[in-house]
């Protein structure tokens, strides 16, 4: 090769390389659109109907406030990271410390709306219908 062939081939590794460490990490980054939450694969026959989740309305909070990866009893998962279905951890009974599912949301995404309702801050839906879409 000459060597300013070698030059252009060189800053196309570096360039190709950037360009995959960007969008490894925009592919991590929290949705602007509402997500609905339907975990099929946990449960098998819905009471409900799916939850929509807006990421937008939660920008105030800390991705860990939500998001977690328990080593050694800490959170490791950091944002940027991959995220994990919960319903990849948490299934459709207790396993040890690992609740099930429905209370790991419910624990989640209920008791903090209840606690900012109390406090008389704008909050999140704290009844079933306001959460639920009816049922399909
Ligand atoms: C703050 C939001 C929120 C509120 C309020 C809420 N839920 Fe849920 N609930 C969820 C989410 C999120 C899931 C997971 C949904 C899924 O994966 O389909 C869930 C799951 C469930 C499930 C298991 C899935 C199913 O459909 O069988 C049941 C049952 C349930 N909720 C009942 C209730 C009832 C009854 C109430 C009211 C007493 C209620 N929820 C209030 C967010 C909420
Ligand atoms: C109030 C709770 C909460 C906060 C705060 C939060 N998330 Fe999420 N996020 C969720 C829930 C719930 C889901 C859906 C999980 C599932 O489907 O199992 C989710 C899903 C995601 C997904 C996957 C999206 C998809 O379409 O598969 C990414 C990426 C993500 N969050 C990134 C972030 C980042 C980055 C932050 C911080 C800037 C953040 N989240 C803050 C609750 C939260
Ligand atoms: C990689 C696996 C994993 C994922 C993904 C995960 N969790 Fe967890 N979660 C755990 C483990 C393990 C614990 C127990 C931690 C401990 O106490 O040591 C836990 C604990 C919890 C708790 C506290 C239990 C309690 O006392 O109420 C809640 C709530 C919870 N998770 C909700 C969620 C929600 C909501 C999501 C999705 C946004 C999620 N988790 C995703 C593994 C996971
Ligand atoms: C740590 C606190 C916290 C957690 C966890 C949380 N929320 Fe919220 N949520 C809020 C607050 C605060 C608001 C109000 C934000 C505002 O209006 O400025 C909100 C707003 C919302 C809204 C918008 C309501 C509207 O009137 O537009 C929905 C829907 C919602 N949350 C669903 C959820 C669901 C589903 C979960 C669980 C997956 C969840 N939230 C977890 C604090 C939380």
């Amino acid at each position: 090769m000459q060597i300013r062939e070698k030059i252009a081939f060189c800053l196309l590794v570096v360039f190709s390389a950037t360009l995959m460490v960007g969008l490894a990490f925009a592919a991590n980054k929290a949705p602007e659109g509402d997500i609905s939450i339907h975990s099929g694969d946990v449960f098998k026959n819905f009471k409900q109907g799916p939850v929509l989740f807006p990421h937008a309305k939660h920008k105030a909070l800390k991705c860990t406030d939500c998001h977690h990866e328990y080593k050694d009893g800490k959170n490791v998962w950091q944002e940027g990271q991959e995220v994990k279905k919960c319903a990849t951890c948490h299934k459709l009974e207790a396993d040890g410390k690992i609740v099930k599912l429905e209370k790991a949301y419910h624990d989640k995404c209920q008791t903090c709306h209840k606690k900012f309702k109390n406090e008389n801050k704008p909050t999140g839906p704290v009844t079933c219908a306001k959460c639920h879409q009816k049922k399909k």
